[in-house]
C-alpha cells in the first residue's frame, strides 16, 4: 500500500504539498521546522519516534497530527506483528497510551487513535496474527488520510459560499494543506474561493513564535501560485479600520459541544477585533476537531510549550538573560464571537450547541 490516491487527489485539487509520505511499510515526514529554506524529509519506521516528531513540531496543525499518530500506530502495530491477543494489545495500549501525549490540546490526535484502537480491538478478537491486525490498521490509517483530503476540499467548496465576490481575508498560523492532509481547512476555504472565481486577496499573519504563517502558509501558497501578503501579528486591527479585511478564516485544534473554539494564539485577539469592525470571523474545521464531550472551551487543556521559543528568533537570544516567559500556545475564542464553523458535512451556524448535537446525533 502507498500514498498515490492521496497525491492524485490533491493534485486534482490544485495543492501540491502534502506533509506526509506512506511507502513500503515506513513513514516520512516533511521538516516543517525547516521550511522553506530547506525541504527535507525524515524517515520513521518506530511509533515511538512519530509521537517525538509530533511534541517537536516536525509535523504540526491537528488534521496532520491525527493522521501521523495513525500511522505511528501503525508502525506500533507492525512492531509487535510477532505478538497476538493479549501480548499484542499489552503492547499496542502500552503505544497509545504514549502517542496521545504527544500534544494536547489537537483533539484529532485522540480521536485517530482511539479510531484505530477500536479497529485493532475488534481485529484482535477475530484471532488473527499481529501480522494481519498491522494491515488492517494501515487500510485504517489509509482511509484517515483519504478521508481529511477529501472533507477538506468539501470544506472548501462550502466556505467558498461564505467568501465575498472581491476580499481581502486574513488568516492566523497554518491551516493549509501542510497542517492537514494535503489541501488545508482555514486555506481550504481560501483556495476554495479562488477556485470559484473570487478576487481574494489573501493576508497571512505572521504567527509568533514558530512563524507558521509567514514560513509555511506564505510558503505553500506561492508554491501553488496564489499571492499572499504577509502581516505582523500586531496589524490586523489597523488592516481591519482600514477597510483591507472583509472576512477572517481560521482553523481550530478543538471545538468544544458550545462552539468555543481553541486555536494558536492570537486568534481570540483576532477575533475580538473582527467583531469591532463588523467582520465575517470564519473557522473551518473537520468534524474530528469537534470534541463534543468537552462541554466549553474552559476545560481545553491549552499547551504550554518551553520559554526558549519565545526568547530567540531562528536561534538568536533576542531577550535579556533572566527574564521570565510564558508560552501559551494556543487561545480560546468564544462561540459568541464565531460567525460559521465550515466542516465537511455542512456549515454549523449560531446557537452551535444545538448544531454541533444535530451533527453528532
Ligand atoms: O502549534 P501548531 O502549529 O500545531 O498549531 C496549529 C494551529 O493552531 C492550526 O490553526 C490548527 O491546528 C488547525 S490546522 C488545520
Amino acid at each position: 500500500m502507498n500514498d498515490r490516491i492521496i497525491q492524485d487527489i490533491a493534485a486534482e485539487a490544485g495543492s501540491s504539498v502534502i506533509p506526509m509520505r506512506w511507502e513500503k511499510g515506513c513513514f516520512y515526514l516533511l521538516d516543517q521546522r525547516l521550511l522553506p529554506a530547506e525541504e527535507k524529509w525524515i524517515k520513521y519506521t518506530r511509533a515511538r519516534d512519530v509521537a517525538g516528531a509530533i511534541t517537536d513540531m516536525v509535523v504540526r496543525g491537528a488534521p496532520a497530527i491525527g493522521i501521523t499518530a495513525a500511522f505511528g500506530m501503525v508502525l506500533a502495530a507492525r512492531e509487535a506483528s510477532g505478538l497476538e491477543g493479549r501480548e499484542f494489545l499489552e503492547h499496542w495500549d502500552r503505544e497509545a497510551a504514549y502517542m496521545v501525549k504527544a500534544r494536547p490540546t489537537a483533539v484529532n490526535l485522540k480521536w485517530a487513535v482511539q479510531r484505530l484502537s477500536r479497529v485493532a480491538a475488534v481485529a484482535v478478537q477475530t484471532g488473527v496474527t499481529g501480522r494481519e491486525v498491522a494491515e488492517v490498521l494501515e487500510a485504517e490509517a489509509m482511509a484517515i488520510w483519504e478521508d481529511d483530503i477529501r472533507g477538506n476540499i468539501e470544506m472548501g467548496r462550502l466556505g467558498a459560499g461564505l467568501i465575498p465576490e472581491s476580499a481581502g481575508v486574513l488568516t492566523h498560523c497554518n491551516a493549509g494543506a501542510l497542517a492537514t492532509g494535503g489541501y488545508g481547512t482555514a486555506l481550504g476555504v481560501i483556495r476554495g474561493a479562488v477556485t470559484a472565481g473570487k478576487n481574494i486577496k489573501i493576508y497571512a499573519e505572521e504567527t509568533r513564535p514558530w512563524f507558521q504563517g509567514s514560513r509555511l502558509t506564505a510558503w505553500e501558497l506561492i508554491r501553488d501560485k496564489m499571492e499572499v501578503t504577509i502581516l505582523v501579528d500586531n496589524a490586523a486591527g489597523l488592516m481591519m479600520k482600514l477597510g483591507k479585511i472583509n472576512a477572517v478564516v481560521v482553523g481550530s485544534d478543538r471545538i468544544a459541544a458550545n462552539g468555543d473554539v481553541a486555536n494558536k494564539i492570537g486568534t481570540y485577539q483576532v477575533a475580538v477585533l473582527a467583531r469591532r469592525h463588523n467582520i465575517p470571523f470564519i473557522v473551518a474545521a473537520p468534524v474530528s476537531t469537534i470534541d463534543p464531550d468537552m462541554p466549553s472551551g474552559d476545560a481545553i487543556e491549552i499547551e504550554k510549550r518551553a520559554g526558549d521559543e519565545i526568547v530567540s528568533v531562528c536561534g538568536t537570544r533576542i531577550a535579556a538573560k533572566g527574564v521570565k516567559t510564558e508560552n501559551l500556545v494556543f487561545d480560546v475564542t468564544p462561540a459568541e464571537l464565531v460567525t460559521a464553523i465550515v466542516t465537511e458535512k455542512g456549515v454549523l451556524e449560531p446557537p452551535y450547541g444545538p448544531s454541533v448535537r444535530k451533527l453528532f446525533s
